[in-house]
């Protein structure tokens, strides 16, 4: 079975928190082990925001890298890479920006949201309006099938989508195609290049998109067939055009919002975070000190969990015996905050405590992830060198 691609991005802005756990990094974990994954440092985009500071990136990228080690991260499962060490990205990004209507890029709803947000920096530039065609260059390069993200990052996958499109349809008609298709359906066997065949036309003539479903599910079924072969049978399903890029997928990412100290989304910039490998005492201060239920002035005050952040860490730290002595106890005034905080830090410790074994290694050798990163950059590239030559050939670049 043709196993469906992985690939995300971050951008190495500063140090991670449990946020970024919770909400990121958890996942990855968990498709690690479900699907061919790449997971990459997005240099560049912190440079189209950060040009002005591009120290940042150094004093942060191997601490990323670090903290995605410690979250569970496995090498031996995910590859894992630098963007500008797979200088091909930039290539397709070039590439593809010779098509890309620039309606479409004003439209991304990041572009004018980040303008304002950051209204202290200057960010009408070509590279800030590119963002979006560069996360497209990213995803295309790789033939990832899925994307995870969050959902403010969905209009970046959207328009990723509209990009493969267009350039399959401007680039995709390789001479005698139709005869290509037909040729690469026979390798299919007899019973199933009838049903392929069958299911072609019920499509196209009827437009039965259950019918598209299971053809491309017996596409997948079938191991001998080579990658051109396959992409050349999913384009001739839909239309005339070869698959030369493949539309990917946004996977919501479903996680628990992780709240700040405060309540608010846990922030560098609202400066509510508990960072991933922070010691134990600090993590202690920082749960003991957090906001609580502003009625609970007095111990014998009774308070609402619902209009208390300290609530959401025990949604996503404690069992529902736990949960459920902290609605009685709150409601009733039967145990004070600090009583209520201790599962919660006890839980963070914990789990910090798993991260900083994970990390230690790589904190006492730093050639350690070093070498891990190049290893990532070489397979990553070869998959990328794959595409881009596709990609070229297409675009008529491949003359001699
Ligand atoms: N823009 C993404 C973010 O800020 C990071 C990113 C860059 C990315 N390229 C990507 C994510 C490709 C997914 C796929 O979170
Ligand atoms: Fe919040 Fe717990 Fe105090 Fe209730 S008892 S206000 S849930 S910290």
């Amino acid at each position: 079975m043709y196993a469906e691609r992985v690939l995300s991005g971050m951008r190495p802005t500063g140090r991670l928190h449990l946020g970024h756990y919770h909400g990121v990094l958890r996942n990855w974990v968990k498709l690690q082990e479900e699907y061919p994954c790449l997971f990459f440092v997005a240099d560049w985009h912190a440079l189209t925001t950060n040009y002005d500071s591009p120290q940042v990136i150094e004093d942060t990228v191997w601490d990323m890298l670090v903290d995605w080690l410690a979250a569970g991260v496995d090498p031996a499962q995910a590859t894992l890479f630098i963007q500008s060490r797979v200088p091909e990205h930039a290539e397709l990004h070039l590439l593809l920006s010779m098509m890309t209507p620039l309606g479409w890029l004003e439209r991304v709803p990041t572009y004018k949201d980040q303008q304002e947000k950051l209204a202290n920096k200057d960010l009408s530039t070509y590279g800030f309006l590119g963002y979006p065609l560069l996360q497209s260059a990213d995803i295309l390069i790789y033939r990832a099938d899925k994307v995870p993200v969050g959902e403010d990052q969905v209009p970046h996958v959207e328009i990723t989508r509209e990009v493969a499109r267009r350039f399959n349809h401007l680039y995709g008609r390789e001479p005698g195609f139709e005869e290509k298709a037909r040729e690469a359906a026979r390798k299919l066997g007899t019973k199933r290049s009838r049903l392929y065949f069958e299911l072609r036309t019920r499509f196209q003539q009827e437009g039965d998109e259950a019918a598209l479903e299971q053809a491309h599910a017996v596409l997948e079924e079938t191991q001998n067939l080579s990658m051109t072969d396959r992409e050349r049978l999913y384009g001739f399903l839909e239309g005339s055009s070869k698959m030369l890029l493949v539309e990917p997928d946004a996977l919501l990412t479903e996680s628990a919002r992780m709240p700040g100290l405060d309540g608010q989304k846990m922030s560098k910039s609202y400066g509510n975070t508990i960072y991933l490998r922070e010691d134990p005492d600090t993590v202690a201060k920082k749960i003991r000190t957090m906001q609580t239920d502003p009625a609970r002035v007095r111990r014998t005050d009774p308070g609402d969990p619902a209009k208390c952040p300290v609530w959401q860490f025990h949604v996503v730290y404690s069992d529902d015996a736990t949960c459920e002595w902290v609605q009685q106890g709150c409601r009733s005034a039967g145990i004070g905050c600090i009583e209520c905080k201790q599962p919660v830090i006890d839980a963070v410790v914990a789990e910090q405590e798993q991260m900083r074994e994970r990390a230690q290694p790589y904190v006492e050798d730093p050639t350690l992830v070093r070498n891990i990163i190049a290893d990532g950059c070489e397979r990553a590239r070869k998959l990328a060198q794959e595409t881009m030559r596709d990609v070229r050939e297409a675009m008529g670049l491949s003359y001699s």
